[in-house]
């Protein structure tokens, strides 16, 4: 049965105009003022914005991680994510050396079938380049629709990668149309610095963050940003955390190199002091990057506001506070990384950047939405409410206060990071290809209902003008 939806204001990256919306199998097949209802389902979204639903560039869903799995899976994640506003996300894909990128793709299938209630695709992370990983990228990238490509320049003998590999992977991904990622700190450092501060007997949460520096966040963001434009090749970077490493990614778009920055709801709104909670409860704030200092906020926002960085990935990777966070108690190198932001960054960027008069409604919607569903290949089918376009829509109450809470929350962990925040603005209703994921508050939807997006490659345009130019 098709569904209008009256009343709303559509808010798109570009405009905000009142019109009613159709909906016609998942996708959207009309908009225009008093569009007849005879024969559908009317749903009034009286006083209430139509958003395009959240993309999430940035999860960590059901990941193995710190001698921990996260907590939250494809089923609890993807709820958390549509109680927020969000209907799509990109989780990454981990894979091990020796073995074959497939392998870890099927794995990473099999997690999430049958589990996501919204849409879901894959980043890949690259290990190693070596022969057969080349041989084997044009089929993940052509047939498997897993168009972006992962490198962890830190996480020493874990997941840290090395410069040939980041060099080759940014190389391989130019002409096969695919984007790299890189997490930006230099893992070397860190992994001296980690062990000189539990030698010397430094052992609680705010050793995290004081072992991991911003001068390594933006070195390493330098240097890949140096290799990109080396290789004439594309790069995201993603959790920004800090000014320094910002100011990486803006002078090197200066120069025009093909460069992206992501931040994340923690670094605008948390900072560094959090990491000095007592009883341990620093842990809970423990992320890769770190929580910098209060100032680096403000240049984040003017980041998000200038367009020198252009989206907000959440990097859910939700860990409990009892039984996981604590495995660190006594080394804090051995907290588990990350924190459950799925559900609350549609949100956190309306009441802090929208209400708070830092950004404009429509850049608010590029940010949670247009600009990743843009960079990661779902654009024009997902990101925006047009004629066409999958009927992914959050219908958003602009006036409601509420306060965050891990009570409240729809997270499967035990406590929330921004406990206590006051927010205006909130999710109604969600509608993921048409059907209702949220309905009034209520969970509405089916694990299973998600499907897997294939992705279309890099700006499909860009290889053949510079083909001719290139030689390594
Ligand atoms: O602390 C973090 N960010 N945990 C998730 C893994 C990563 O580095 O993105
Ligand atoms: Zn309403
Ligand atoms: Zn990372
Ligand atoms: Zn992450």
């Amino acid at each position: 049965m098709k569904k209008i939806i009256k009343n709303g204001t559509i808010v798109t990256a570009a405009d905000t105009f009142r019109a009613d919306v159709c909906i016609e199998n998942g996708v959207v097949i009309q908009i225009g003022a008093n569009l007849p209802a005879v024969g559908a389902e009317v749903i009034d979204a009286k006083g209430c914005y139509l958003f395009p639903g959240g993309v999430d560039p940035h999860t960590h869903l059901d990941m193995p991680f710190g001698g921990t799995v996260t907590k939250d899976d494809f089923e609890t994640g993807t709820i958390a994510a549509a109680f927020g506003g969000t209907t799509t996300i990109i989780d990454f894909c981990l894979t091990t050396k020796g073995k074959t990128l497939k392998s870890s793709v099927d794995t990473w299938h099999a997690k999430s079938k049958d589990k996501a209630v919204i849409d879901y695709g894959f980043h890949l992370q690259i290990v190693e380049m070596n022969n057969e990983k080349l041989a084997e990228l044009p089929k993940m990238i052509e047939e498997e629709g897993i168009t972006s490509l992962k490198v962890f320049m830190a996480y020493k003998n874990q997941f840290q990668a090395d410069d040939e590999t980041l060099f080759k992977t940014l190389i391989a991904a130019r002409d096969l149309g695919a984007l790299v990622m890189v997490h930006a700190e230099n893992g070397d450092v860190i992994d001296y610095l980690v062990k000189k501060s539990l030698e010397d007997g430094n052992t609680d949460p705010i050793y995290h963050a004081l072992t991991r520096p911003p001068e390594v966040e933006a070195e390493a963001t330098g240097r890949a940003a140096t290799l990109t434009g080396l290789a004439k090749s594309q790069l995201y970077v993603v959790h920004v955390s800090c000014a320094e490493a910002a100011r990486k990614i803006a002078e090197a778009r200066s120069k025009g190199v093909d460069i992206w920055g992501e931040t994340c709801p923690q670094y605008l709104v948390l900072d560094q002091s959090y990491l000095e909670k007592p009883n341990f409860e620093g842990a809970k704030y423990v992320w890769s990057p770190p929580l910098r200092e209060k100032w680096n906020q403000a240049e984040l926002w003017n980041g998000l506001k200038t367009g020198q960085l252009q989206t907000l990935g959440s990097d859910q990777c939700s860990f409990d506070f009892v039984g996981q966070k604590d495995l660190g108690k006594g080394d804090f190198s051995k907290i588990p990384n990350g924190g459950p932001i799925i559900e609350d960054r549609v949100s956190i960027l309306f009441s802090e950047g929208v209400k708070k008069g830092r950004i404009s409604i429509n850049q608010f919607v590029d940010i949670t939405s247009t600009k990743a569903a843009k960079l990661f290949g779902l654009y024009p089918k997902k990101g925006t409410i047009a004629i066409g376009a999958d009927a992914d829509i959050i219908i958003f109450d602009p006036t409601v206060e509420r306060v965050i809470s891990a009570e409240a929350h729809h997270m499967a962990v035990d406590y929330n990071a921004f406990e206590g925040m006051k927010v205006t603005g909130e999710p109604v209703s969600v509608l993921s290809r048409g059907e209702f994921v949220i309905r009034e508050k209520q969970f509405v939807g089916k694990p299973g209902a998600g499907q897997f997006l294939k992705r279309a490659k890099y700006r499909s345009d860009k290889k053949s003008e510079q083909e001719s130019t290139l030689t390594f």
